[in-house]
């Protein structure tokens, strides 16, 4: 069975596509390559054994959306990753967020709608919950108004999704909304790679370790928590992927409740910015260059997942702790600078 993962070269994509794979699923990757490239598809062959179809491809653009459609008519449920992600960058070029993220939504449902391609899973966020008054957070728990333009893309996808939904009865969508992915497969043949300075602070703290960055800049220790550090739940990327997987069986075989579902996609384990460090310096054995400065506008201050939904009902549960996340963080840098040397 021939799934469509869009974004399928980035970074939660890649991985995704390995356990699909893993599971029997037939897979078609198409990505206009603009955060990623495309020998990843080699990398993922040599994990799973097959390497995916491919077609280069910006679903923002509707002509060439609707030609992909017309000719790969065997395509039975999407997985949708495509879109940028980084909070500052859309802050800087909201419009640009909205037209790449909205758009390419848009042309994937409406060619869903043409061809009675029943399935969509979304990569939503849990930026929608903005900083949450309960924890830890259940997927039942208030949207906020977005942080940032990337934020509210994100919100509202899955409102495009849901009345796309309701108006057409045949299909049905998954919203995850990850918490914080981090780590690398364990063949170190796929991870993440950012493109120029990375925001996130597992890559950073990686690419300090390996010498490519001074310093990390730790974001504010006077928070409200045991440390002053901000929290969040870290999953690593693996046990996000085998979730996609889940999410694909579970509208294949009709199990699903309601035609939309969401599910969190967390631990529901909270760890502060210094126990990640703490937890990288235990793994690696590198002694990190950081320091304390004023928090990044924006953050929140502490957020974890209620996975208790995920848990029940597609009988999922992340299985990798925090030290696990930072020892295959650490083994992708490694791997990626061995490489860069040609050893
Ligand atoms: N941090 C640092 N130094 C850095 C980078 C990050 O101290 O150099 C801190 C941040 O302040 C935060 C924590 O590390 O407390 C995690 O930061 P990330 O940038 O890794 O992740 P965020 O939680 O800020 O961002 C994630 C996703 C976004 C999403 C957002 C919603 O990457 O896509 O959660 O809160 F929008």
């Amino acid at each position: 069975m021939k799934i469509l993962v869009t974004g399928g070269t980035g970074y939660i994509g890649s991985h995704t596509v390995v356990e699909l794979q893993n599971q029997g699923y037939e897979v078609i990757i198409a990505d206009n390559l603009s955060n990623s490239h495309e020998n990843v598809l080699d990398h993922i062959a040599e994990i799973s054994g097959k390497r995916p179809e491919f077609e280069k491809l910006d679903f923002s653009d509707p002509q060439h959306t609707n030609n992909f459609f017309d000719k790969n008519l065997d395509i039975k449920g999407i997985i949708h990753f495509a879109a940028f992600k980084a909070v500052g960058e859309s802050v800087k070029n909201p419009l640009m967020y909205y037209h790449n993220n909205l758009v390419s939504l848009m042309n994937i449902l409406n060619n869903m709608s043409k061809h009675g391609i029943e399935n969509i899973v979304f990569s939503s966020s849990c930026t929608v919950y903005g900083q949450p008054e309960k924890l830890p957070v259940s997927e039942d728990s208030p949207i906020q108004k977005a942080w940032s333009p990337y934020g509210n893309t994100k919100q509202i996808s899955e409102d495009i999704i849901y009345d796309t939904l309701n108006a057409d009865q045949r299909l049905k969508g998954i919203a995850l909304r990850y918490f914080n992915p981090i780590g690398a497969h364990e063949s170190a043949k796929i991870g993440e790679l950012p493109l120029g300075v990375p925001n996130n602070l597992v890559p950073f703290i990686t690419q300090t370790a390996i010498g490519i960055r001074d310093q990390l800049k730790v974001f504010g220790d006077d928070y409200n928590t045991p440390d002053g550090t901000a929290i969040r739940d870290y999953i690593h990327v693996v046990d996000l992927a085998k979730a996609h997987v889940i999410a694909v069986d579970r509208m294949i075989s009709g199990k699903g409740k309601k035609a939309f579902e969401v599910f969190n996609l967390g631990t529901g384990n909270g760890y502060s910015v210094m126990e990640v460090i703490k937890s990288f310096e235990k793994v690696s054995g590198e002694k990190l260059n950081y320091k304390i400065v004023d928090r990044r506008p924006g953050d929140v201050e502490q957020v974890w997942a209620d996975t208790t939904f995920a848990n029940n009902e597609l009988g999922w549960k992340a299985e990798k702790g925090l030290d696990e996340m930072m020892a295959s963080a650490w083994k992708w840098e490694k791997a990626l600078k061995e490489k860069e040397s040609g050893l």
